[in-house]
């Protein structure tokens, strides 16, 4: 397997996770773990994965669910044995508040968006930092999103949505700090036509994780701790 390098996504079934499963694929030094929450019902997963080769592998995780993500981490160091985790890509994502603003939103969704926006993303660095720590590349990356800078200042919409990406933000910063053989960031992924974003986004999502992935591959030490989004800029916190 020299040469090859071991992604993981969360949240891979749909949207964005899908769309860099499928990019990643192209590749045949990529092996991709595709996590997410129901690999049986996960139709067009198991459908890449006839033409991958044995370079494809479905794991179930529930990134709200600590018992979940350990039982994922524990699976997936069973498949990737010594080389690791080489880009641990924390992808899943909720917005149930929608536009919800700071005085009218629902505090118990704005917990529930948190537990799966911060916590499990928390969580997954913790469970899986062995693994990335025993890889080559050592990259953690938390798909965030814009709506969580202040200094992007998007006024007072999509709030309990805008918080949990502030607070992300504020995650890999410290992941950053404390683990300096680890390269985090955070990614701006765009407004992407997905089921989150709608099909009046800005971009296709194909697009959107072209950037992406083109701006992980080129990130240098040094950018660990940073905001950059999919055209490889730098985002102000
Ligand atoms: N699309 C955009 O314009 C945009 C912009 C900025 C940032 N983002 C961020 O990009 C990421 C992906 O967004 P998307 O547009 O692809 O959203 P999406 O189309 O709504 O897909 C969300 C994905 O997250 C998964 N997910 C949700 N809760 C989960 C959980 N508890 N455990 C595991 N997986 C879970 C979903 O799985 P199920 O199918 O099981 O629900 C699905 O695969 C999110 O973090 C989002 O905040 C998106």
């Amino acid at each position: 397997m020299a040469g090859e390098y071991v992604w993981l996504v969360t949240g891979s079934n749909r949207g964005i996770g899908l769309e860099l499963v499928k990019q990643l694929l192209s590749s045949p030094s990529n092996i991709v773990i595709a996590a997410c929450r129901n690999p049986s019902k996960a139709a067009e997963l198991h459908a890449l994965s006839d033409s991958a080769k044995g370079r494809l592998r479905l794991v179930a995780l529930d990134v709200a669910s600590k018992e979940s993500i350990r039982e994922a981490a524990q699976e997936v160091a069973g498949i990737v044995g010594d080389k690791g985790v080489d880009y641990l890509i924390n992808n899943a994502g909720i917005n149930p508040g929608g536009e919800d603003t700071a005085f009218t939103l629902d505090v118990d969704v704005l917990e529930q968006v948190f537990a799966t926006n911060v916590v499990g993303p928390a969580y997954v660095a913790q469970a899986f930092s062995g693994l990335v720590e025993k890889s080559t590349k050592k990259t953690i990356v938390n798909v965030s999103s814009t709506l969580g800078s202040m200094g992007a200042d998007y006024g007072t919409r999509c709030t309990s949505y805008s918080v949990t990406k502030a607070a992300l933000n504020m995650l890999t910063y410290k992941e950053a700090k404390e683990k300096p053989d680890i390269t985090a960031i955070s990614m701006c992924p765009g407004w992407l036509q997905t089921d989150m974003g709608g099909q009046n986004a800005a971009l296709p999502v194909s697009v959107g994780v072209a950037g992406i992935l083109k701006t992980v591959l080129s990130l240098k030490p040094e950018d660990s701790g940073q905001f950059f989004n999919f055209k490889g800029e730098r985002v102000p916190w």
